[in-house]
């Protein structure tokens, strides 16, 4: 799926041209591919046709009201974080019987919110928090349907920061305590025990650690139902990669068949929390060049684009493809892509090869995912616009900011 390609030299957005959009809508905007988006749900859908099974996006890594539109009404589930998450996911119109609720920190109040919307499972992470759901649970005379999000000790082999499967995590309850803990949980009331969950990181490349995650938690599974607990389901998680330079991420189908060769006949619905998988390579941040300052040691390219906008070189040191929109002329040279922000931290690419004039367009690709779900406003910079292309019609999603905005629910001193 090329949802963004060249024609007759400019950069695209499937029929719409990147130098129209940033007339219309200004700079820095994010663009997304309804039909890449698509496209790369269709990919999980060919793998998991007739299986009981569901794909839960994972909400954090782009939460634009558009984009869990498009998800939804093909079907898709959703995996949240937060209360801001649910409702989010709600307003876009997400059916609440295929909502998954992970994270470690629920508090009382997300919880009561989810058991009013009826949501599909909590992936719940500690004993605590069973204890604190069978009591919201009993207060509002529901049935909390759980799963434990058990930690299998794996090395998902990806940043630390994105490494979530160790004994070393915050995430999830050891792999040892899991037993111990059904059964706690299978002595609470207004509780139902549901499923397995298990997220070992993100931006794995290698489908060798979800297949050795999903023997143990088999291991275990195949325990519960020793012990008289039987499971209705098992979530496998996100954390698949993408190409962002010259990785070799792994087709959906190597991902997933190893793990669904492992699940037959275990009559288990599968489910999935796919986040950067399903909107990574659908979405771009469009810039500007505002500055040229080349240099003894080094050549500055500032452009209107910052780190509080993509946060991801400056937090992880990521590496994201910058592509000028307008096929390049002339000899280039090493850039330091760099934002306005008062930061040295402050870079989207570190020498780049790149012909560059003032004023140019540039295309940071593969911005999809945590692009907007993570930018502030930083320096008091209004979030950028975000707009939705689909086939030859743009949607604008997100209207930028105003500067206003950011200081409207401040006061000054009585
Ligand atoms: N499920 C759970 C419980 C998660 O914690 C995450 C991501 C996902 C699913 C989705 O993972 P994905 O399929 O997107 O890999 N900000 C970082 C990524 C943090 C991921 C956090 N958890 C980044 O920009 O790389």
């Amino acid at each position: 799926m090329t949802a963004f390609a060249r024609r007759n030299g400019v950069l695209h957005a499937e029929s719409v041209s990147l130098i129209d959009l940033a007339a219309r809508f200004g700079t820095p905007c994010w663009v997304y591919s309804r039909a890449a988006l698509e496209a790369s749900l269709a990919e999980f859908e060919r793998e998991l046709a007739g299986l009981d099974a569901l794909v839960c996006y994972a909400v954090k890594a782009n939460s634009n009201l558009a984009v869990l539109d498009v998800f939804a009404r093909r079907g898709a589930g959703f995996d949240i974080v937060s209360g801001g998450e649910l409702r989010r996911a709600l307003a876009a119109g997400a059916d609440p019987r295929r909502i998954v609720f992970s994270g470690v920190g629920k508090t009382a109040a997300e919880m009561e919110l989810a058991l009013a919307a009826d949501i599909l499972c909590f992936n719940v992470e500690s004993a605590p928090e069973l204890d604190r759901l069978s009591a919201v649970a009993g207060r509002l005379g529901k049935t909390a349907p759980i799963s434990l999000r058990v930690n299998p000790d794996v090395d998902a082999k990806t940043h630390p920061y994105i490494s979530t499967g160790l004994k070393e995590n915050k995430f999830g309850v050891a792999y040892e305590e899991a037993l111990a803990l059904y059964r706690h949980a299978a002595s609470l009331p207004n509780l139902t025990i549901s499923g397995i969950d298990c997220h070992i990181g993100s931006q794995l490349l290698d489908p060798a650690p979800f297949a050795a995650a999903l023997d143990k938690i088999l291991t275990l599974v195949d325990q519960l139902a020793a012990n008289g607990i039987v499971l209705h389901h098992i979530d496998l998680g996100g954390g698949l990669g993408i190409r962002y330079r010259d990785e070799d991420a792994p087709t959906v189908q190597a991902y997933l068949q190893p793990m669904l060769q492992k699940l037959r006949d275990r009559h288990l619905q599968v489910l999935l929390e796919p986040g950067r998988r399903l909107v990574g390579n659908a979405g771009l941040l469009l810039t500007r060049v505002e500055y040229l300052k080349p240099g003894e040691v080094k050549n500055f390219a500032i452009v209107d684009a910052a780190m509080n906008d993509l946060a991801r070189p400056a937090l992880y040191g990521s590496w994201h493809d910058i592509v000028p929109v307008v096929a390049p002329q002339g000899a280039t040279r090493p850039w330091e892509i760099v934002g306005p922000v008062c930061e040295s931290g402050d870079f989207l690419g570190h020498g780049r090869d790149l012909a560059l004039a003032t004023g140019d367009l540039l295309a940071i690709m593969s911005a999809g995912a945590y692009g907007m779900a993570m930018s502030s406003n930083y320096n008091s910079r209004p979030r950028a616009a975000e707009v939705m292309v689909d086939g030859a019609d743009v949607h604008l999603v997100r209207r930028r900011e105003t500067a206003e905005e950011l200081y409207a629910l401040e006061q000054r001193l009585p």
